[in-house]
């Protein structure tokens, strides 16, 4: 069966490292608190490289990695809630930058599922034999949806992407199986306003809308948690097999206490999470793109070794996919 597999990964972050104790001289916090309530240690902060910027470099290694020319990609997806513009697409500026002629590129929102959800449209795109290959990116410039006042929500993300190209295989490893959800019940856990609407049959309100990040941290925290467990055990179910035959989870890097509390109710060791979140924080879609590179680059996935990409964030949304590295 024709099926999608990853023939590349790359990631970039940007130079410019922020430390808690750097937070600490912004706004009231200190590095312990940062540390013990989320993991993080630091994070990269953008000092004038864009979305696209980012999203362009973490696919320029991923092609690299992949060996493959970019006029053989059939489609392009950028999973962003930070893109440079709503127009065009942080997805058509790569493709411009990468002289990929032959693909056609969109952006999608499904905040720090965004990676997932983009995956799994490549595989359906894939597996029905309409795209050969197809790259997917996650990249976020979430410095700028910060309100840097906000000692609740600027400690907790970071700039960054990562992707992964994905191509058509007839041999047994690669994804077997995705599942997607989403809960707008929830919307307001989550909120990144884009622009108020306002035209001439509208009188302006005096409200005025700021373009941050807001967060319900702890409904956010127990929704993670849930998400995480839930689809795991509903992956593990559909393919029949067990913690057991999986070899890492790669969860989205939010927080480490989510992690763990996760794990500990699955009854799944620690140590089968990769965590990256302590050098980047959380970069949003991009988290889950540059922890997949990060162990390819350190060399500690082989042939058969069945993973599990999971992600939850804004919307809500949530997904996981189990794939077999090939
Ligand atoms: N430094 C010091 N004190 C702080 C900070 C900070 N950076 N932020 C909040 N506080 C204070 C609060 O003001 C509050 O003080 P008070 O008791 O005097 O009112 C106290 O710490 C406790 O605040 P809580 O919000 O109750 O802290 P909590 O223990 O819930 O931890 C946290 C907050 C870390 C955000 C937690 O709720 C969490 O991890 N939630 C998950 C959210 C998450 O990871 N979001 C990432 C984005 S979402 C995503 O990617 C899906």
């Amino acid at each position: 069966m024709r099926h999608a597999t990853i023939i590349g990964t790359g990631s970039y972050l940007p130079d410019n490292i922020m430390t808690n104790d750097d937070m600490a001289r912004l706004v009231e916090t200190s590095d312990e608190w940062i540390t013990s309530r989320t993991g993080i240690k630091e994070r990269r902060i953008s000092t004038g490289e864009t979305t696209s910027d980012l999203a362009y470099e973490a696919a320029t290694r991923a092609l690299s990695n992949a060996n493959l020319d970019a006029k053989n990609l059939d489609l392009i997806i950028c999973a962003t809630i930070s893109p440079d513009s709503f127009m065009p697409s942080v997805a058509c500026i790569v493709q411009e930058r990468l002289g990929a002629i032959n693909a056609a590129a969109f952006d999608l929102t499904a905040a720090c599922t965004g990676l997932i959800y983009g995956m799994a449209i490549a595989a359906s795109f894939i597996e029905s034999g309409m795209f050969q290959n197809i790259l997917v990116i996650g990249a976020e410039t979430l410095s700028k949806t910060l309100d840097w006042s906000d000692r609740s929500t600027c400690v907790l993300f970071g700039d960054g992407a990562g992707a992964v190209i994905l191509s058509a295989s007839d041999q047994k490893e690669g994804i077997m199986s995705i599942t997607l959800a989403s809960d707008g019940s929830k919307q307001d856990y989550l909120c990144l306003p884009a622009i108020p609407l306002s035209n001439p049959f509208i009188e302006k309100g005096e409200d005025v809308i700021k373009p941050f990040i807001t967060m319900k941290g702890q409904e956010v925290f127990k929704f993670a948690v849930r998400s995480i467990t839930d689809m795991i055990k509903k992956l593990l179910s559909k393919a029949n097999l067990s913690h057991n035959d999986v070899k890492y989870v790669i969860a989205h890097q939010a927080n480490q206490r989510i992690i763990e509390v996760a794990a500990k109710t699955l009854g799944i060791p620690n140590e089968k999470f990769f965590i990256n979140l302590d050098k980047y924080g959380n970069t949003s879609a991009a988290t889950i793109g540059i922890a997949l590179d990060e162990m390819v680059q350190k060399d500690m996935l082989q042939p058969g070794d069945r993973i599990i990409l999971i992600g939850f964030g804004g919307g809500m949304t949530s997904g996981a996919i189990l794939l077999e590295w090939s």
